[in-house]
């Protein structure tokens, strides 16, 4: 990333997006970040270390995004509703912050001199199908609003590189889970949730039986990838997946969890799978690795060490 390159954050607010500016502050850039506080916060903008500029306002709304956008030469999209429950419950409000505002900022990329579009992708898009792990060539299945609201934004990128020349990655993240990712709600990161319930002892919940399994992925490797994806030369237009390959089952990585934490007592409470969720998820991450020089930097155990050590420190810990 080359010093004072202008790059505006989308959802800078968020887990993801916070996480993000940080890394390109650090290697020099110029950040702006803009959110409307739907479900990021400030005190993950008061965690960013360094310098950036904020503005507060929605990706639907044409003057704060013009203010945003202006002399951005690369856009990192992470700005969504990132729930499928949530977005079972209210179709509508995940279309309009997905599909709209996505529609809308790739408009606006591409009217005012973006370069680069990354947009934050979501493995949900290959659904249920049985074959593991998931390869980008795999007819896409989404089974949620959610999951066809993120590959809907796929398609518009790809169809923006193609026809205006507006160079996109769609990054297609598994499981993403770190410091910053808000645990306080049903719709949060299983990992988020698990975290909180062992440090604060509370019963951690598990929807379903538990043998569901994810490919987790810490946030370093996310970061990077996306940094990696701002400067690739090879496969503009194209979505990768962005994981590292491994699969655990929520059962397992709760067991891994109660290890680390020192609490072998731990029973999950189990409630009835929910509605949209997929039963197994694995990346193929292979493409990532060619195109984009790919390799896990943090993995599962050490990311999990690194999410509790700041827990402990958070505004989670005093609630
Ligand atoms: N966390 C994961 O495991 C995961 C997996 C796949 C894809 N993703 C995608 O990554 C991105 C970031 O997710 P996250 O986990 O950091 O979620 P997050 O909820 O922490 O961050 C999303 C941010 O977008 C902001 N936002 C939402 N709608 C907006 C709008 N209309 N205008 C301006 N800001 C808006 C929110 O306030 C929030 O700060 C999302 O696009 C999500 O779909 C996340």
């Amino acid at each position: 990333m080359h010093s004072g390159l202008n790059v505006l954050v989308t959802g800078g607010a968020g887990f993801i997006g916070s996480n993000l500016a940080d890394e390109l502050i650090r290697q020099g850039a110029r950040v702006m970040i803009i959110d409307n506080f739907s479900t990021g916060s400030r005190h993950n903008l008061d965690e960013i270390n360094g310098p950036f500029d904020f503005i507060e306002g929605d990706i639907n709304d044409d003057a704060a995004l013009l203010k945003a956008i202006d002399g951005v030469e690369v856009v990192f999209h992470e700005a969504a509703l990132p729930s499928v429950p949530r977005s079972v419950e209210n179709p509508t409000e995940t279309h309009v912050a997905c599909v709209d505002g996505t529609f809308n900022l790739l408009v606006k990329a591409k009217e005012n001199g973006v370069r680069r579009f990354v947009y934050a992708a979501s493995s949900s898009a290959y659904g249920d199908q049985p074959i593991l792990p998931k390869v980008e060539t795999m007819q896409p299945d989404p089974l949620s609003p959610y999951a066809v609201a993120k590959l809907t934004g796929e398609f518009y990128c790809r169809a923006f590189n193609n026809v205006y020349g507006l160079e996109t990655f769609a990054l297609r993240y598994f499981n993403v889970f770190g410091p910053r990712q808000n645990p306080s709600s049903t719709y949060s990161g299983v990992i988020s949730r698990f975290i909180d319930a062992l440090m604060k002892g509370t019963t951690p919940v598990i929807y379903g039986d538990g043998e569901q399994s994810r490919d987790f992925t810490y946030i370093a490797n996310v970061v990077d990838a996306n940094i990696r994806a701002a400067q690739a030369t090879e496969g503009l237009g194209r979505t990768l997946n962005v994981a590292n390959g491994d699969q655990i089952t929520l059962n397992r990585l709760l067991d891994v969890l109660k290890q680390i934490t020192d609490k072998p007592e731990v029973e999950a409470e189990h409630l009835p799978a929910r509605t949209g969720d997929v039963k197994h998820s694995q990346a193929d991450n292979r493409l990532a690795v060619e195109l984009l020089g790919y390799q896990e930097l943090v993995g599962l155990e050490e990311g999990l060490r690194r999410t509790i050590d700041w827990w402990k420190t958070s505004r989670f810990a005093r609630q």
